[in-house]
């Protein structure tokens, strides 16, 4: 493994596009997941810069936080409840453009504008979901939806 990412410039599908084999060669040979989720999260954070990157994992009926990069954060999510805990619920994606109006949004850092959560499926069960909040309104889109997908494929549960 090489110590340094190669961090690129370009667009953001030019900038998934580079990093995606980077962060598989970075899991690779590698089998604890705690190891794997931090390094996965200080990737995206160091390639994109988001104000908080990190991982909620599933544990009995809540969320609670693993590994991240970024201000202190919520420990404790339960299921239905902000993005995240809708994301876990509903199974699905959530981009949400201005955090003030998503009905429940939970403001871990008040400096976060717009926000993507990811569920990571396992066996057809949501075992964690992916969290990237942006100071920058409408931050995330479709590009970030179909890569952040891919990536949260890569580490094994
Ligand atoms: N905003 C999230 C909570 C987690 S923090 O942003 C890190 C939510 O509404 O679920």
């Amino acid at each position: 493994m090489s110590e340094d990412l190669l961090l690129t410039t370009g667009t953001k599908k030019d900038q998934y596009e580079s990093l995606l084999p980077q962060i598989k060669a970075l899991l690779e040979g590698e089998e604890d997941l705690i190891a794997n989720l931090s390094n996965l999260v200080a990737a995206l954070k160091q390639q994109f810069g988001w104000l908080w990157v990190g991982f909620y994992l599933v544990k009995k009926d809540e969320l609670v936080l693993g590994p991240f990069q970024g201000p202190i954060a919520c420990t404790r999510i339960k299921k239905g409840k902000g993005v995240c805990g809708s994301s876990w619920a509903e199974a699905r994606t959530l981009v949400v453009p201005d955090v003030e109006l998503f009905p429940g949004h939970i403001a871990c850092s008040s400096a976060s504008r717009s926000e993507i959560v990811v569920p990571v499926i396992r066996n057809g069960e949501v075992v964690a979901v992916l969290d990237c909040d942006s100071e920058m309104l409408s931050c995330y889109d479709e590009t970030d939806q179909y890569y952040l997908e891919q990536i949260v494929n890569i580490p094994e549960f």
